[in-house]
């Protein structure tokens, strides 16, 4: 990239430009990289997002980890490889404009300080799959699992006994059977199924829940969770007619970490389990699926 246009994308790169013996972030670490060195495994392999001067990339090789620094201005890469050399630590310097990427993954962290949001976050997703080196179906089932997981363990910790049916088991006689649909909204605000993991459309999706009773047609949901009051709307998955519908929004990232997908389940888990103790004390009636 010329440096004219690399100064337009970041105006930080005139800055690092006009500045080559003063570093304008400093020569210490962020408190960020501070903060998450404490919890990384030794000798962890770190791809640090717009490194602008180096000072956090530097300070991570200084911990034995081994560090990618990646950077649209070069002039920001020449002084973070002059501070590299001055502390005798080894890092990897990579001149690129994100979100186009010539590396690729795993990493065991990407790192950003104040860097990620010069990415568009339609592109995010994208990024990190590439990063992360996880394929999209993997990606798409692991979050499904996570979720389903976190969400029978919470409901069983809630007194409501629940267990996950493998895909094609057969259904048991009675009980209330729950499933959810990931949606997002296109720019026309038309509702369909998220793709997990391939980085198209949103970063974000929602996770619209139906429950059905297996004693009584179980294809259909009496009860919806979410955002889409009109059934119809939703895409395949939740067959409904006439049902309970409860405005709740369950949201995830399509990157979604543990902890976040352990959160939307506790969420959806709570919901549930209001709702049961409002159908036992008799405050909700539900509407006839016969
Ligand atoms: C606020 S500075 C932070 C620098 C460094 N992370 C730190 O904390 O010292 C943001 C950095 O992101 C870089 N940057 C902006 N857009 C970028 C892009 N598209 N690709 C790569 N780096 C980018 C800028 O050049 C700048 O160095």
């Amino acid at each position: 990239m010329s440096e004219a246009l690399a100064e337009r994308w970041s105006p930080w790169g005139r800055e690092y430009a006009r500045t080559p013996d003063r570093f304008i972030w400093g020569t210490g670490p962020s408190s960020l990289a501070r903060d998450i060195a404490r919890r990384l495994p030794s000798r962890a392999r770190v791809l640090d997002l717009g490194c602008g001067e180096g000072r956090d990339s530097v300070f991570l090789a200084e911990r034995g980890h081994a560090v990618v620094g990646l950077e649209l201005s070069v002039d920001g890469l020449r002084k973070a490889a002059r501070l590299a050399a001055d502390r005798g630590v080894l890092a990897s310097w990579v001149c690129a404009a994100l979100p186009s990427l010539p590396l690729r993954g795993p990493f065991d962290l990407v790192f950003s300080c104040g860097s990620i949001h010069y990415v568009a976050s339609a592109d995010r997703p994208r990024l990190f799959q590439e990063l992360t080196g996880e394929d999209p179906a993997a990606h798409a089932r692991r979050i499904v699992d996570e979720l389903a997981t976190a969400l029978v363990k919470d409901l069983n910790n809630a007194g409501v006994p629940a267990e996950r049916l493998p895909p094609g088991a057969p259904l048991p006689p009675e009980g209330w059977l729950i499933r959810g649909v990931f949606t997002e909204a296109d720019s026309g605000n038309v509702v369909r199924r998220a793709i997990i993991g391939f980085g198209s459309g949103k970063t974000e999706m929602e996770v619209q829940v139906g429950v059905s009773d297996l004693a009584n047609r179980p294809d259909e949901s009496f009860l919806l969770f979410g955002t889409v009051t009109d059934p119809s709307r939703l895409p395949g998955g939740v067959v409904t007619r006439n049902p309970y519908v409860v405005a709740a929004k369950f949201v995830l990232e399509k990157g979604a970490p543990q902890r976040d997908v352990q959160h939307t389940a506790q969420t959806i888990a709570t919901e549930l389990v209001k709702f049961r103790d409002q159908v036992r004390r008799g405050q909700v009636t539900l509407p006839a699926t016969r």
